[in-house]
């Protein structure tokens, strides 16, 4: 089977592709990304050479270019994880999301449509979308997924976008499609923009630790290898037409979060108790930041029997022991325009 897997150089693309080349030695996996600021190949070294995995370099958004890869190899199933994602710069550059998450899911859709409408059997369209599209929660609730869409960032609008062209494609021209709507990720190899990877990026450098607004923003975080089983077991037992929901059953507030990881930090630094908490610093706040998110997990732990496997407080400190332990990784993606957005972002 030809698999097609978008955004594979990512974080998530990347521990998603590396499970299904090692799992799956009869599929051969190709891994299509264009490699923005966001996507590196070094996440892959370890099975860049292996006979079931070829790298493409390509951008969803080139219509030519997409038509001509699915002419070429034939993708019978594709996981779409290709995608702007980070919220803070969908403020500042909106229309750059729309491109990539609407336009270019637009693309790979017709694309895939146009290969295989005459007969879609055995074929499938995996859409990996995100929690944000329900918008914002209050103190209590769980987004379940008949939780009605309503968007707050940009970022949330586009993905929500494009959740919603891969279902009219289902209903209007038969694609055979299945959705995920996923929490919080962490774990190894996150670009460090994202709260975990950037603050124990800013505690080894002794910088501040910008928590936007009052901190009390609550999130639901899921380890990144627990996702990547997830959309493995989906991929292989979803009922095809159908959303599944998937969170960690984990909720942090920021602030409580940012404690936790600066205590981490410390031990593993061999710092007094506290030392990387008076790099705490309350910043201005997240334009139209959503207060809480929480996942009802259920369906998939009901249908298909999936459950996360690793606690947080164990998950977070594999994920600072490896950004510890590659601290060449860590300086490569810092370096360069990282320094030109930290700039413009923070100060
Ligand atoms: P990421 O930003 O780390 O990686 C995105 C990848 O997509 C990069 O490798 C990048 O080079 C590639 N890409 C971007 N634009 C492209 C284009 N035009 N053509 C080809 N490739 C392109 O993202 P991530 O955090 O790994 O997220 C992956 C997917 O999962 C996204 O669709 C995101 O919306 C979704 N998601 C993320 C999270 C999370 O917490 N990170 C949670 C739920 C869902
Ligand atoms: O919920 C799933 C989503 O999670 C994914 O779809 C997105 O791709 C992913 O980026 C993430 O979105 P968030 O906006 O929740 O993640 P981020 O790491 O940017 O922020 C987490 C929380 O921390 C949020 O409440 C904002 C806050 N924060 C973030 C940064 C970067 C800060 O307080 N300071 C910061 O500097």
């Amino acid at each position: 089977m030809n698999v097609l897997i978008t955004g594979g150089a990512g974080f998530i693309g990347s521990h998603v592709v590396r499970l299904f080349v090692e799992n799956y030695p009869e599929y051969h996996i190709y891994n299509l990304d264009n490699l923005t600021y966001a996507g590196n190949l070094e996440n892959l070294k370890d099975i860049e050479r292996q006979s079931n995995y070829t790298f493409l370099k390509a951008d969803i958004t080139d219509e030519t270019h997409i038509n001509e890869l699915f002419e070429t190899y034939k993708f019978e199933r594709v996981i779409h994880l290709a995608a702007e994602s980070h919220v803070d710069r969908s403020i500042t550059d909106p229309l750059a999301f729309v491109k990539t998450n609407v336009i270019g899911t637009m693309i790979l859709l017709n694309s895939f449509k146009k290969l295989w409408s005459n007969n879609y059997e055995g074929k499938l369209f995996y859409h990996v979308s995100t929690d944000e599209v329900y918008g914002t929660l209050g103190v209590t609730g769980l987004f379940t997924e008949n939780t009605s869409y309503d968007p707050n960032s940009p970022y949330s609008a586009s993905k929500a976008s494009s959740d919603h062209f891969v279902r009219a494609y289902g209903e209007t021209y038969g694609i055979p499609y299945v959705i995920t709507n996923c929490s919080n990720n962490y774990g190894q190899n996150q670009f460090p923009e994202k709260l975990i990877p950037l603050f124990i990026n800013n505690i080894l450098e002794e910088k501040p630790l910008p928590v936007y607004g009052d901190g009390n923003y609550t999130r639901d975080w899921l380890y990144v290898q627990d996702h990547a089983k997830a959309i493995d077991l989906v991929f292989h037992k979803c009922a095809l037409g159908e959303t599944y929901n998937i969170g960690g059953f984990n909720e942090w507030k920021n602030i409580d979060l940012v404690k936790l990881l600066c205590q981490q930090m410390d031990e593993k630094l061999n710092k007094p108790k506290g030392t990387s908490e008076q790099l705490i610093t309350f910043v201005k706040d997240r334009p139209g930041h959503d207060l809480r998110y929480a996942i009802d997990a259920s369906k998939i732990n009901k249908e298909l029997g999936w459950k996360p496997s690793v606690t947080f407080e164990e998950g977070l400190s594999k994920t600072i022991d490896w950004y510890l332990n590659n601290d060449e990784w860590l300086n490569h993606v810092t370096s360069g325009e990282y320094q030109t957005y930290y700039q413009t972002q923070y100060n």
